[in-house]
């Protein structure tokens, strides 16, 4: 078999990376190791920049999210329960994000691969990558008992944290930044109206929270947890209790409880892999780089990537050029780290962190407090949150 580009992982980098590259009339093979339905189940992500958007509308997939999404034009901070809003919209120019979950995403960009016909192989086991620092090369793995192989110009490891495309690049060519946390973030999902029009971010002496939705009859809620917290000591009415807690007063007073049906533990961490190519090999997404889901960057940054990644295809094929391939890594990098650091910045200031003392809460409580009163401190954090723009080439 023989492809031009074959794309490990169907997540969004994949899928949405697969869609561009039909645009631009290049071929493709996604191989993707779980089965449809869990890629599409995976409750994670919920807020799209304008950039996804965006991508959506250009790819002719926006339809349902047009109409199912919620769009903000800003949000809101809890200090020790006390709330201000911070009004994206009227400190950046009109920017706004939308509430939308990466599963209805995944639906999205899964149906439009249908329709348009791409090649997605689902379990797709074992997948092996070979002659990446050569001129053509190949990827093998096994489907339905049997054995088989492409040969390609370009893979793009899009397989996320825990993928096998990373772990190709020998290590003293790959320079990787990781910060872990102490922390989780134990998530739950509930068929309740949402307590809030906008999220509500609550950094409180007892933790963090985070006020979400999905829709407005489903809630997603979150609290930060020690990395090592079991699922069973938090029956809803404990995870409720707690979560009100740390919201305070004001906004608990507004929270509908109700049975959760999703509940799971993510850890926070940081990292980014520099650089995001060797050879014919390209890393995008969450295979190349992680952030802690504060700043809800991490869907995002495989957006941008992906929208860069594809120029440089494009431009390859179209006229022969590998200036802008050669260009993907720093560019993509460019815009990785701002959003590491928004990201690192955010969870600071927001969460409890074990080695802290009354000195580090009292430094965190006035940073906030400073938001709450600077325009200037507002519009940085808008500005980050809302997504910082693409460059050009
Ligand atoms: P993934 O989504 O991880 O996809 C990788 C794919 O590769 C998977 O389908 C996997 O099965 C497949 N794969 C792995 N190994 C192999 C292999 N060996 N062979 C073949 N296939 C393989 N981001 C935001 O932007 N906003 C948010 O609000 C936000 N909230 C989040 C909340 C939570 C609780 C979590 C966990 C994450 C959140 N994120 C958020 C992050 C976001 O979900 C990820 O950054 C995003 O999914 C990255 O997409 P990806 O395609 O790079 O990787
Ligand atoms: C959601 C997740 C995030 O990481 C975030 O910062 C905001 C919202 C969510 O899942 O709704």
């Amino acid at each position: 078999m023989r492809t031009q580009v074959a794309i490990i992982g169907a997540g969004p980098a994949g899928l949405f990376l697969a869609l561009l590259l039909r645009e631009a009339g290049v071929d493709s093979i996604v191989l993707e190791k779980h089965k449809r339905a869990y890629v599409e189940g995976r409750v994670r992500a919920g807020v799209l920049e304008q950039i996804t958007v965006d991508l959506m509308e250009r790819l002719g997939i926006a339809a349902r999210a047009r109409r199912e999404g919620l769009v903000h034009g800003g949000t809101n901070l809890a200090v020790g329960g006390s709330r201000f809003h911070v009004d994206f919209a009227e400190l950046t120019g009109g920017a706004t994000i939308m509430v939308y979950g990466q599963s209805e995403v995944m639906r999205d960009l899964a149906e439009a691969a249908d329709q348009r016909g791409l090649n997605i192989v689902y379990e797709a086991e074992q997948v092996s990558l070979s002659d990446v620092d050569q001129e053509i090369p190949l990827v093998a793995w096994r489907s339905g008992g049997l054995e088989h192989q492409v040969r390609c110009d370009f893979i793009v490891g899009c397989d996320g944290y825990h993928g096998v495309s990373r772990s190709c690049i020998p290590s003293k060519l790959l320079q990787s930044y990781e910060r872990l946390y102490p922390l989780g973030w134990l998530g739950i999902l509930a068929d309740v109206p949402p307590c809030e029009k906008e999220l509500v971010y609550a950094s409180h002496e007892r933790g963090f929270a985070l006020a979400s939705m999905r829709s407005p009859t489903r809630s997603r809620y979150y609290i930060q947890c020690p990395l090592d917290e079991k699922i069973d000591e938090w029956p809803d009415e404990r995870f409720w209790d707690e979560l009100c807690a740390r919201l305070g007063d004001e906004t608990a007073g507004k929270v509908t409880r109700g049975p959760s049906f999703e509940k799971s533990i993510a850890p926070l961490r940081s990292l980014v892999c520099e650089p995001m190519r060797w050879g014919r090999l390209f890393l995008a997404g969450d295979a190349a780089h992680i952030v802690p889901p504060t700043g809800a960057k991490g869907l995002n940054l495989a957006v941008s990537d992906v929208i860069y990644l594809s120029e440089g295809l494009e431009r390859f094929y179209s006229n022969g050029s590998r200036a802008l391939l050669d260009r993907y890594s720093a560019r993509a990098l460019a815009r990785v780290w701002k959003a590491e650091r928004f990201s690192w910045w955010f969870t600071s200031v927001t969460h409890r962190f074990p080695q802290m003392d009354a000195f580090d809460r009292k430094i965190q409580v006035a940073e906030l407090e400073y938001i709450r009163n600077s325009r200037a401190a507002q519009t940085a954090l808008a500005e980050n949150y809302v997504g910082l723009p693409l460059t050009r080439h």
